[in-house]
Formats: structure tokens, C-alpha cells, sequence
């Protein structure tokens, strides 16, 4: 009768725009079609062997507790790895959390109170979404689009979002969804906005390595103008091929913001005990799975970027990292269109699932014409389901060009 019901705040935070269509795709699978599951960033490649005979080899009578900051083994795993990439920290700087994830709940729990404010670039990330919902915090997004390669604007229009209750800036480099690769410049240009504004940087370097054109960034946490102010996050998962392993960090020389995410840490008692075991070789010889990550990544991006250009309707900007490219596509609606795909369409026995554009967004109405493509299944794959999105553009009933 007067059954309780969940918070105003549950109820704000969106579902994930990129599962969304999870049920759609099984129901296509159990009519037997074959459904290439390119909205989820789980990619195909096989986890390497170092992490699994770590895990297959436990021994122990008791699988215990680690300790709230992390295993000592893991935490200078990290450290090692950070010093590898052109960053220090000390140990006590690093804390390994459950995931990049809660690495970036950490870091906004620290950092904000309930009505601060973020800004963030949109398309974005969408957990950032759902995350703030959690702090009870508003981002304050600050638009890129794909008429200018997701280019940052400049200084002053970023500043503009500024307001008194603005605490720090989320850049995820490089990007996801947009596969964009911050310049040098850019990365300069956002450390002196932090710098004069006084706002923490939270830098999240999950794709760090998978760069294929251009060169590497540097990490945030390496300009030495803002040391006091990046709060870097991190995570094996797509690095190492290991999303399950559910292994990240955060690193930061700011102290109060390591305090913070300490107690934080506390609460939750710790990280998986085994996995931290398992990432320990990953991370200390970190070149030598992420280079040739990097080339699988580059030929997929590649032979998709190439297999794309052949459809006229379609735009993109060329990704230069990360695993993922945004395409405008000339439909009604890409929420109704991805769906119809999943639901009503197949070549030849066989579909395409994309994550339609309005969950990268904060902005209301923006996205409706974009979906991402995540590229983790292979070429042979990738580029029949460029052949089968050409497809299913002339057939679709809201095609708008
Ligand atoms: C930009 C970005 N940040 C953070 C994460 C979280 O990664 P995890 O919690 O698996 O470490 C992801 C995962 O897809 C991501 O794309």
C-alpha cells in the first residue's frame, strides 16, 4: 500500500545508454541472428596468460582481505608503471581501487560537496553521468563536435562554464566516445584553466597506450604547473584485456585528496585480493601486452574507418585512440534506429548493435543523430557490419537523406 520507493536521486540517474539494448540483442540471438555487439566496450581479445595461471594457481587457505589502500605488491606495480609513463608517485600516493570506476567515485567524492560543480566535455563518458548523480553533483558540460575532430574550444569559452560552486574538470584522454587525442596545447591550455581557476584536474587515462596516430599524450600527472591539482584515475581493464578483473587506481600528490580517497577506500575494506595479485606482472612488464594491443587496435581502426568512408551518408572524425569512433548518421532518431537495427533488421542473418548518441550527452537534446561504435570484435567483423549498417540505412523508414 504505501510500499517506499527509491530516491529522487536514483531516480535522475539514467540507465546506461550503452547496455540499453542488451535485451534486444539476445531476443535477435534466439531468433537466430547474429548480432555483432559493437555498443559495449567489452573487447574480444583473449586475457593473457600471466593474469590467468595467477588466478588458476592460488593457493592460499583463505582468500582475505587486502588492504584498504592495496596490495604492497600491487601498489608499487603501479608505481613502477606510472614511473614508466613519465609520472612519480610515491606508494602512499596510490591507492588501488575496485576498477577505474570507483577510482573516479573516489575522486569526485573528494573533491566535491552535494551542489558543486564539474564541467566535463560532452560527448562524454556516461558513467560521469551517473556517478555525479551518485554524488549528488551537476556537470557542466562543455560541447566538442565532430565538424571539429572534437577539438577542444578555446580558453575562454571553457571558462565561461566556470561558476562559484566549480571544483574540478573530468578530461578523459584519450577520449571516450569520441577516440580524440588531446594535443599538447590542449592539455597546457586545460592545466592553466585549472591552475587560475583553482580547480582539481581528474585525469582519466584508461586508454593511456592506445594511441595510433599522432603521438602518445603525456599524462596529466607529468605538467609540473599542476601537481598539486591532478587526481589521476586509472584501470587495467582495457589495457591488459582484463575488464572483469575489476583493478584501477588513483594517484595523486595532492594530499588531502589521498586522505580522502583513504577513508573512502576504509569503507569499502578493499579490493579484490586475487586479481591485485594477478595485475602485478601485467603492470611491470606493461610494454609488452599494450604494443601489440596497439596494432590489433590500429588495424581495426583502419579497416572500419576505411569500410565507413564507403557509405556518403555517414560522418565521423577519424579516432586517433581509445577503441571507439562516433558516427552522425542521416536517421529521425539514432535511440529509435539502433533499436529497429537490433530488433527488425538483419543481413543475411545477421545485425549490428551501436550505443545510440543521447547517453554521451548531458545536454538534453543533443546526440539524437550520432551512436558510437566501440571496435571490439575483428576486421572480418567490423567490416561486415559497415556493409550491413549501409544496408540497413536504405531500408530504414526515418533514413533523413
Ligand atoms: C573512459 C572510461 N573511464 C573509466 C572506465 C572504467 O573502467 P573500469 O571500471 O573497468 O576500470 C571506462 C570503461 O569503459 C572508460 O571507458
Amino acid at each position: 500500500m504505501n510500499t517506499p520507493t527509491s530516491s529522487h536521486r536514483a531516480r535522475q540517474t539514467p540507465a546506461s545508454p550503452i547496455r540499453k539494448l542488451q535485451a534486444a540483442a539476445d531476443a535477435a540471438r534466439g531468433r537466430g541472428v547474429r548480432v555483432n555487439q559493437l555498443n559495449i566496450g567489452q573487447p574480444d581479445l583473449p586475457t593473457p596468460p600471466e593474469f590467468l595461471a595467477i588466478v588458476r594457481q592460488f593457493a592460499e587457505p583463505v582468500v582475505a582481505y587486502a588492504p584498504s589502500a592495496g596490495l604492497p605488491e600491487t601498489i608499487s606495480a603501479w608505481q613502477r608503471y606510472f614511473r614508466r609513463v613519465g609520472t612519480d608517485f610515491s606508494t602512499d600516493q596510490i591507492i588501488v581501487t575496485t576498477g577505474g570506476s570507483e577510482a573516479i567515485i573516489f575522486a569526485l567524492l573528494a573533491v566535491t560537496d552535494p551542489g558543486d560543480e564539474v564541467l566535463v566535455f560532452e560527448p562524454l563518458y556516461p558513467n560521469y553521468v551517473t556517478f555525479a548523480q551518485m554524488a549528488g553533483i551537476t556537470l557542466r558540460p562543455i560541447r566538442l563536435t565532430l565538424e571539429t575532430g572534437f577539438r577542444l574550444p578555446p580558453a575562454k569559452v571553457i571558462a565561461q562554464q566556470i561558476s562559484r560552486r566549480t571544483r574540478a574538470i573530468i578530461v578523459c584522454n584519450p577520449a571516450n566516445p569520441t577516440g580524440a587525442v588531446l594535443s599538447d596545447d590542449e592539455q597546457r591550455a586545460l592545466a592553466e584553466i585549472a591552475r587560475v581557476h583553482g580547480l582539481f584536474i581528474i585525469a582519466d587515462e584508461t586508454y593511456r597506450e592506445i594511441v595510433f596516430r599522432g603521438q602518445p599524450p603525456r599524462s596529466f600527472a607529468s605538467i609540473a604547473e599542476i601537481q598539486d591539482r591532478v587526481i589521476l584515475v586509472d584501470s587495467v581493464s582495457k589495457r591488459f584485456n582484463c575488464c572483469g578483473a575489476r583493478i584501477g587506481c588513483i594517484a595523486s600528490t595532492n594530499q588531502a585528496v589521498i586522505d580522502a580517497a583513504l577513508k573512502f577506500a576504509q569503507g569499502r575494506l578493499s579490493s579484490p585480493t586475487i586479481e591485485q595479485m594477478a595485475v602485478v606482472p601485467l603492470l611491470a612488464d606493461s610494454v609488452r601486452f599494450t604494443d601489440s594491443l596497439v596494432e590489433t587496435y590500429a588495424r581495426r581502426n583502419g579497416s572500419l574507418t576505411a569500410a565507413l568512408k564507403l557509405i556518403p551518408s555517414i560522418r565521423f572524425a577519424e579516432p586517433a585512440g581509445a577503441l571507439y569512433v562516433m558516427l552522425s548518421l542521416p536517421v529521425d532518431s539514432s535511440e529509435r534506429f539502433c533499436q529497429w537495427l537490433v530488433e527488425s533488421f538483419h543481413l543475411d542473418g545477421e545485425t549490428v548493435a551501436l550505443a545510440p548518441g543521447p547517453g554521451f550527452y548531458v545536454t538534453s537534446n543533443l546526440g539524437h543523430h550520432e551512436a558510437r561504435i566501440a571496435y571490439v570484435l575483428g576486421e572480418p567483423a567490423l567490416d561486415r557490419s559497415a556493409k550491413i549498417l549501409a544496408a540497413a540505412l536504405e531500408q530504414y523508414p526515418g533514413t533523413t537523406r
